[in-house]
């Protein structure tokens, strides 16, 4: 999945430098690695490989759903099974577009498919890809409620299902709007593909524990049974960098995953999402947001056992270096590392004589003494 922010490429920047702080590598009791802000779970994944505890958690329910998945253990026995189940699921035959009930089923034809029943008409996927998505959500609710898959086996289907209507969608790369003509890959049919195995069964070899949540961190620190057994445990913060909140940009992906029939709104059919605003997207309040995330980790210091908070950040976000030193400094022992790199092709400024083609990532680090 094409995700903003995204660390996959920025793996080894992260692990290099993490390491230089925490040292954790080669203790023979791993702490906990929280991955709080975890998006496509890119960096809890990459930790659990090396043996830490991980905890997953972000405010979307599809990255809950696409970590879920991506936490999965394939083994021989339930590989044959997902891989009939998902063969079963790509012959699953349509109906006409004449033969749908315009009001209560295929809800993801009905508004996001020019031949749906809204009014907008909206292009997000071709008619017979939506029809596919909808038969297959279903049949997944339909297996999982009549107990032939269980629960993860069921958020692991689904998130072979997201991955595989991303791939279809007829966006510039978001679901902030459509695009007006069906592209190349849009015109492509859905189909579903058993997902990572090599990845999923290297992970279901190590006995180290993983746990997904699905709230904003803030809640997540300050629950009372937020308890974690291992010591020096760290805590890492991937917040959004600017104005842009998630919610907007992949709500079709969450309607996909919930199936919950919301109300949608306009041309782009965007389901309300005040519960899942975050405050990191606001000048207003993205410094108190982070203070009060560290405030509550200080609190809760016997119970959460974190020792080191790192905060991915670059010099274009919300937040200027030199803020984000203020606060950690004000916490604890504060140092940071930097990387520059290449803006995308695509989001280079026009103005050549504008030299801003580059970005510097930023982690900054906070050890708690
Ligand atoms: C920069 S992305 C994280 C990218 C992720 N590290 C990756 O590699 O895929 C920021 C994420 O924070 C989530 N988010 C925003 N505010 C949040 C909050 N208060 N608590 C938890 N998650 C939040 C968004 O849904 C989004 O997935």
């Amino acid at each position: 999945m094409n995700y903003i922010g995204s660390k996959h490429s920025l793996l080894p920047f992260l692990h290099e430098n993490i390491e230089k702080i925490t040292q954790a590598n080669t203790l023979p009791n791993k702490p906990t690695f929280i991955d709080g802000f975890a998006g496509t779970g890119a960096v809890g994944l990459s930790y659990k490989k090396n043996g830490y505890s991980i905890i997953a958690n972000d405010i979307q329910y599809y990255s809950f759903v696409v970590n879920n998945g991506k936490f999965f253990s394939l083994t021989n026995k339930n590989k044959l099974k997902l891989q009939k189940i998902i063969h079963d699921l790509n012959a699953l035959r349509v109906p006409h577009n004449s033969h749908i009930s315009k009001l209560s089923s295929f809800f993801i034809y009905n508004n996001y498919c020019p031949s749906g029943s809204s009014k907008y008409k909206r292009m997000y996927f071709t008619d017979e890809n939506g029809k596919k998505c909808d038969a297959i959500r279903s049949t997944l609710n339909t297996l999982h409620n009549t107990g032939k898959i269980s629960t993860s086996e069921f958020y692991y289907l689904l998130w072979c299902l997201l991955e595989a209507i991303d791939k279809v969608a007829n966006t510039a790369s978001v679901y902030g709007a459509f695009l007006k003509r069906f592209k190349k890959s849009a015109l492509k049919n859905l189909h579903i593909e058993l997902l990572d195995i090599s990845n999923n069964s290297i992970l279901s070899e190590k006995n180290n524990t993983y746990t997904v949540f699905n709230t904003s961190i803030e809640k997540l620190l300050s629950t009372p049974e937020f308890t974690l057994s291992t010591q020096d445990n760290i805590l890492y913060l991937d917040p959004p960098y600017n104005q842009r909140q998630y919610a907007p940009n992949y709500h079709v992906l969450e309607t996909i995953a919930r199936y919950d029939t919301p109300l949608l709104r306009g041309k782009t059919g965007l389901r309300d999402y005040t519960e899942q605003k975050s405050a990191f997207c606001s000048n207003k309040t993205v410094h108190s947001a982070l203070k009060n995330i560290i405030n509550t980790v200080i609190q809760n210091k016997k119970k959460n056992n974190i020792k080191y908070i790192f905060l991915s950040y670059n010099n274009e976000g919300l937040m200027s270096p030199k803020s984000i030193q203020e606060i950690f400094e004000y916490f604890g022992k504060y140092s940071v590392f930097t990387k520059t790199y290449n803006r995308f092709t695509a989001q280079k400024r026009k103005n050549k004589k504008d030299n801003t083609n580059t970005v510097i990532e930023y982690l900054h680090c906070l050890t708690l003494i």
